[in-house]
C-alpha cells in the first residue's frame, strides 16, 4: 500500500494515471469497467480525503456524507459536472474540479464527425453495405445534404463551440451562433454572427449543441424548437442527452420535420430511446466525444493532479468551486 492520503478512484484509468496516482496517494480503486454500484460507492468513499469520480457517478449530499467530514475533493473525469451536486460539496467545503480544455479539440471533431456522417447518410450507407443487398449508383441514390457553403448554427460558445467553430472555415460556412454572452473577440477573430436562438433555428442549416447541462438548459431542444428549424436541418448534440427531448426529435425526425441528427448523448444515458433506435436518419454514438487515446489521459492527467493537489494542500489547476478551498473566485 502507498503511503500518502486515502483515495477513491471509481473506474479503471489509463496506466499513466493510475501510475501518477499511486506514488502519491494510497488508492483504493474499482477495477471492474462499469460504474460502482450505489452502496459500494457509498461504503468504499467513507474516510476518503478525495474522490476521482466519473460523469456515470452521482455526487450528492448523501454520498459526501457517507464519505466523512475529512473529504477535500471530488475530482471529476470530465470537463461537465452535471453529475455533481456542486452547492452540496461547496456547503461541506468539499471542492469540486474537472478537466476542461484538454478535450476541446476532441470533442469538436467528434461534433464534425456527426455533422458530416449525419449529412451525408455515412452510417445509413455503411448499414445498407452490410446488408448484402444489391445497390448501384444513380443520380438520386442515398442523396444527403450539401455541408460545404452552408449555415452552421452553434449554440453555447464556450470552448468546444469556438473550435466547432474554428473547423467550417475551409468549408466555406457562414457561422451563426447563440449563447448568453456576446463573444466579439470570436466574432472577429473567426467572422461569426450573433443570432437570438430563434433566429437561429430558422435560418442555420446545420446546428451544433454546446451549452452546458442545467436546468435551463433541459430540453431546450423539443416540439417547438424543431418546428421552428428548417426541414433540411440537421441537428447535433455533443453536450449532454437532457438538452433535447429525444420523444419530440425521434418525432420530428420520423415525420420529416428535420433531416437528420447526429447523438452523442442521451437523455437517459446509456438507455437511448427505443424510437429513435429505429430511425435511419440518426447517428447514435456511445458517447465518445472525448474518447481518444491522447485525450483521455490528458483528462486523466489532469483529474489525478487536481485530486493530488486537493489533498495535499496545493491548488487545484481546474476548480469549479473554488470558494470551497477558500480561493478567491475569478470571474
Ligand atoms: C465531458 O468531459 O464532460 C465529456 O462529456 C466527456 O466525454
Amino acid at each position: 500500500m502507498s503511503a500518502g492520503e486515502p483515495v477513491l478512484v471509481t473506474r479503471p484509468l489509463p496506466d499513466q494515471v493510475l501510475r501518477f496516482l499511486e506514488e502519491r496517494c494510497d488508492v483504493a480503486r474499482n477495477r471492474e469497467d462499469r460504474p460502482m454500484d450505489r452502496d459500494r460507492l457509498l461504503a468504499e468513499a467513507a474516510g476518503k480525503a478525495g474522490i476521482l469520480s466519473m460523469l456515470t457517478d452521482r455526487i450528492d449530499g448523501e454520498l459526501l456524507d457517507a464519505a466523512g467530514p475529512q473529504l477535500k475533493v471530488v475530482s471529476n473525469y470530465a470537463v461537465g459536472y452535471d453529475n455533481v451536486d456542486v452547492d452540496a460539496c461547496t456547503r461541506r467545503g468539499v471542492l469540486v474540479t474537472n478537466t476542461p480544455d484538454v478535450l476541446t479539440d476532441a470533442t469538436a471533431d467528434m461534433a464534425w464527425a456527426l455533422i458530416l456522417g449525419a449529412s451525408r447518410r455515412m452510417v445509413e450507407g455503411d448499414r445498407l453495405v452490410r446488408t448484402r443487398k444489391p445497390w448501384s449508383w444513380s443520380p438520386t441514390f442515398m442523396l444527403g445534404r450539401e455541408v460545404t457553403g452552408m449555415t452552421l448554427g452553434i449554440v453555447g460558445l464556450g470552448r468546444i463551440g469556438q473550435a466547432v467553430a474554428a473547423r467550417a472555415v475551409p468549408f466555406r460556412m457562414r457561422v451563426l451562433y447563440h449563447s448568453r454572452t456576446r463573444h466579439s473577440d470570436a466574432e472577429s477573430a473567426l467572422g461569426l454572427e450573433y443570432r437570438p436562438f430563434d433566429d437561429l433555428l430558422a435560418e442555420a442549416d446545420v446546428i451544433s449543441i454546446h451549452v452546458p447541462m442545467s436546468e435551463e438548459t433541459r430540453h431546450l431542444f423539443g416540439e417547438p424548437q424543431f418546428r421552428a428549424m428548417k426541414p433540411t436541418a440537421v441537428l447535433v448534440n455533443t453536450a449532454r442527452g437532457p438538452i433535447v427531448d429525444e420523444e419530440a426529435l425521434a418525432e420530428a425526425l420520423s415525420a420529416g420535420e428535420l433531416f437528420a441528427a447526429g447523438l452523442d448523448v442521451y437523455e437517459r444515458e446509456p438507455e437511448i430511446h427505443p424510437d429513435l433506435l429505429g430511425l435511419e436518419n440518426v447517428v447514435l454514438a456511445p458517447h465518445l466525444g472525448s474518447a481518444t487515446v491522447e485525450t483521455r489521459t490528458a483528462m486523466g492527467m489532469l483529474a489525478a493532479e487536481n485530486l493530488v493537489a486537493a489533498v495535499t494542500g496545493g491548488r487545484p489547476r481546474a476548480m469549479v468551486n473554488p470558494e470551497a478551498g477558500g480561493y478567491s473566485v475569478e470571474k
